[in-house]
Parts: C-alpha cells; structure tokens; sequence
C-alpha cells in the first residue's frame, strides 16, 4: 500500500489542548517520510494553531467548508480564498451533515467545489446513501448520481486528480458500523466507472482496528477520519495502516 491520502475531519471539535496533545505524535510520524499524504481539517478557528504546531512537516491542512462565492455579505462563512491565505490546501464540501444541517445540494455542494477549484484548492466532495437506500438496494444508483451532480463539472477534463471523492455512507457516520469490504469495493469502483480515473476515499466509522483492511482494497485510495481522528493513537494507526 502507498499513496494514501489520509484525512481527519473534527468537525466541531477540538482546542489548544488538544492540538498540543496530538502535534507532538504527527511531526515525529511526519518526520519518518511516510508515503501517506495525511490532512487535518480543524474548525477555521484553529487552523492557524495547527499551521503552527506542524510547522516544518509535509502534514497538510484543509477547511471543512467554504462559502460558493469569492466574498461578501455572508455573516459566518469563509471563502476558499481565505482558506488558501489560512494555509489551506483542501477543502471538504458537502459532507453529509452539512447536506442534512444545513440543507446543502448536490447543486450547492458542486457550486463550493467549483470555488475551492477557483481558488487552487483540493475539494473533497462527500458523497453517501442513506440505510434506506442501502436496505433498498439502490446504494451504488443514488451515490453515483449523486457524485455527478457534486463534483466539479469539468471533472472528466486532463487533470483528474485535481478533487477527489468521499464515500461515506451516512448510517455508518459515528455509529461504529462499516460496510462490508465487497460493499465499499463495489461502490468504489462503481464511481471511478462513473467519474473516470478520480480518487475515492472511504469514510464511516473508520478506526485504527479496521483502517488497514479498507485500505488495503485496490479503489480505496484513502480515508476520511472523524472521531477517530481526535485520539492520537487511534489516528496514528489509521495513518499507519496505510502505508
Ligand atoms: P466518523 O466520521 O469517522 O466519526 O464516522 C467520518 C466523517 O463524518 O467524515
């Protein structure tokens, strides 16, 4: 395995305590030159910190959201610009709670990715079905129109790496559940087929336990971390495994 991407969401979660609990342990992973490319997308309040406590690391940083336009009358949001001036280089758009909390589109989301791009940002477009969906046996039908509808629409042009795809399946969010591997395999695949030759992360309830068996299947070119990323050994054996 190499060439993972690596990326820890903490969502709104996190402090100046916690960041000096983690730094310590991803600068001396860092410095062992791992082939995984690993992300943390801290609340924008404490990218900053981040920036500072993993100084001088190839560790990269990321926004968990940005606004679809460039700037203006919008109280509480952040443009990808200010993102890339934070020192960001992704960004997450369209995460499931974002689509659920904030009623967010495919159309929206694919407006926020358009940005990001705009802007020289990786985003990172989430995509995922409900348990409904999954019961029903139309989860690789939703999530790959989903997929085409969020992704930046000039997805199919030369450079395909230039976003890339999370899968992850809303039921398994926090809950300790995971798909089963031929499950994630065959959405996986199901969306380079759809997508072209695009990354696609798998993210759920991913732990240091099961990182290295996801990772370990040929489409899963990564992970996206919530809960998980928050505890250092866990993250540390999720960044670990993927090498
Ligand atoms: P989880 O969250 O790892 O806590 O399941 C993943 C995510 O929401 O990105």
């Amino acid at each position: 395995m190499s060439n993972k991407t690596i990326i820890a969401n903490w969502k709104m979660n996190g402090s100046a305590q916690l960041i000096e609990e983690l730094s310590p342990q991803l600068v001396a992973w860092a410095k062992t030159n791992p082939s995984t490319k690993a992300v943390i997308c801290p609340p924008f309040t404490h990218i900053n910190a981040v920036k500072l406590a993993l100084f001088d690391t190839d560790i990269a940083l990321g926004g968990q959201d940005c606004h679809e336009k460039a700037s203006g009358a919008y109280t509480g949001n952040v443009s990808a610009e200010m993102l890339v001036e934070m020192g960001a280089t992704y960004v997450i758009v369209g995460h499931s709670e974002r689509r659920q909390y904030h009623a967010e589109t495919d159309e929206l989301v694919q407006a926020k990715a358009e940005a990001a791009l705009k802007s020289h940002l990786i985003p990172v477009v989430c995509v995922g079905e409900s348990l409904e969906d999954r019961d029903a046996g139309r989860a690789v039908a939703v999530v790959t129109a989903q997929a085409k509808q969020s992704a930046p629409t000039n997805h199919q042009s030369p450079s395909t790496n230039h976003f890339l795809l999370a899968y992850e399946p809303i039921w398994a969010i926090g809950s300790g559940r995971v798909p089963s591997l031929e499950d994630i395999a065959e959405m996986h695949s199901a969306l380079k087929a759809e997508l072209g030759q695009v990354q696609v992360l798998y993210g759920g309830s991913v732990n240091a336990a099961n990182a290295q068996e996801i990772l370990a299947l040929d489409d899963v070119d990564g992970a996206l971390v919530g809960g998980a990323s928050l505890k250092a050994e866990e993250f540390l054996g999720i960044l670990k495994a993927g090498e």
